[in-house]
């Protein structure tokens, strides 16, 4: 029971990871586009789709079936977990600025050029390193 659910986890993970790491890219390219322009049109729908129907549903599966590993496996005290604990909600934060930025391109807003896009695009990568070390190798 408890390998299945960690497996759900590792599953939902692995698809969050792919929404937060592909979404910033399609910024990075949308930022260039005319706003009203046949490409930036495609890239809203893209987005939205992304967003709406991949990266949410992932980051609520990968939230309850770690919360319920946690609750199974009485971690809640150990250093590790509080360390990746943190770095999972910063990674949610970052899944909300997603939304953000999403919002402000379905409003053809441009308030910021592709080179910010491509900087931040490398967030996820840096905390979803930390989060695997943290609970495979539990240094604390
Ligand atoms: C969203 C909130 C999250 C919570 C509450 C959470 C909690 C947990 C817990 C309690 C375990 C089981 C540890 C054990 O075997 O005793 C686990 C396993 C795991 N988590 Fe998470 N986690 C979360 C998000 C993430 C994220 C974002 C990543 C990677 C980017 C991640 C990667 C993993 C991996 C790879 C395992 C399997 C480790 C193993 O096989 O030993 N988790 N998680």
């Amino acid at each position: 029971m408890f390998e299945w659910i960690k497996a759900l986890h590792v599953i939902s993970v692995i698809a969050w990871m792919a929404g937060l790491l592909y979404l910033p890219r399609l910024f990075v390219y949308h930022a260039d586009t005319e706003p009203g322009s046949e490409a930036s049109e495609t890239f809203k729908v893209m987005e939205r789709r992304l967003y709406r129907f991949i990266m949410l549903p992932a980051m609520l599966a990968a939230w309850g079936f770690g919360l319920v590993l946690a609750w199974l496996a009485a971690v809640w005290t150990d250093g590790w977990f509080i360390a990746k604990f943190v770095l999972v909600l910063a990674m949610s934060a970052y899944n909300d600025f997603c939304g953000r930025w999403l919002r402000e391109f379905a409003a053809d807003q441009r308030k910021r050029r592709a080179r910010f896009y491509r900087f931040v695009n490398e967030i996820p990568t840096l905390i979803m390193i930390g989060a695997v070390i943290l609970v495979i190798v539990r240094p604390f």
